[in-house]
């Protein structure tokens, strides 16, 4: 196996909202690497900075300190059009609440999204796997939720992004679906090699991923490599 090389890298991370009293720490001081290649799982008490946290990787918000690097740059010092690159050209998000453009279909919402790639992955192939390829051209509101879903995800995975950001990813989701969006994670990641950051609440998701991270008030206070991963579709709740 190839030696293990080192892609989001964060140190000394903080962040925090408002100003005296109402200042509020919500990460305080992170530390991790992420290697390439690697699920990692984040899990977390409600409020412990999660959704925090995956948007600065992501560079959606600005950290107070510290540093965070993916794939060797330095996002906390990066110009707001490189940012935007990093966005456009490395990234894969997927939002908690979908986050669909209503007056798109299903097809051209993950269409806007490849165009941003240097090297997309083929939109038909892409929604035949998600099993929307029949509900291609209808509207979000015309789909179920678990649809929806599918549909973000296959909006972040069509760029063919390095990293893959998830946050609560089969949080609305029924136990069949769920399981199904964590094989076509798990499959992305093997046949593409992207890094997958995922937040959820479900522990029993941990047992797929690669390394798992535990956030408590703003600290991580678990940070553990999993050597035998357990299939997607072996998991159990
Ligand atoms: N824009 C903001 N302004 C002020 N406070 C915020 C803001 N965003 C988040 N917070 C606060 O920061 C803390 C961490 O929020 P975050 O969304 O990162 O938590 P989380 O771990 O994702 O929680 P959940 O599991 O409920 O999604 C919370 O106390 C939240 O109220
Ligand atoms: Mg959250």
């Amino acid at each position: 196996m190839a030696t293990k090389q080192t892609y989001v890298q964060v140190k000394g991370l903080k962040k925090h909202y408002g100003d005296g009293d109402a200042r509020l720490t919500v990460l305080d001081g992170i530390d991790t690497s992420i290697n390439r290649g690697e699920i990692c799982v984040m899990l977390g008490p409600s409020g412990s900075g999660k959704s925090t946290f995956l948007n600065l990787i992501g560079g959606l918000e600005d950290a107070d300190g510290g540093s965070i690097m993916v794939d060797g740059c330095d996002l906390t010092v990066l110009k707001p059009t490189d940012l935007g690159k990093y966005r456009r050209r490395e990234l894969g998000f997927v939002f908690q609440f979908y986050n669909l453009v209503p007056d798109l279909t299903i097809k051209e919402n993950i269409e806007v999204t490849a165009h941003l790639s240097k090297n997309p992955l083929n939109v038909d192939d892409l929604l035949r796997s998600l099993g929307l390829y029949e509900h291609r051209n209808k509207f979000p509101r015309q789909v179920s939720g678990g649809q929806q879903q599918r549909c973000a995800i296959g909006r972040a995975l069509v760029k063919n992004p390095g990293l893959l950001l998830c946050d609560e990813p089969t949080g609305a989701l029924d136990y069949k679906t769920s399981k199904e969006i964590l094989q076509l994670m798990e499959d992305v990641n093997r046949t593409y090699g992207c890094t997958i950051i995922i937040v959820t609440h479900n522990a029993a998701i941990a047992r797929m991923a690669n390394r798992v991270l535990r956030l408590r008030d703003g600290r991580i206070v678990e940070d553990e490599l999993n050597e035998s991963p357990v299939a997607a579709a072996e998991l159990d709740w």
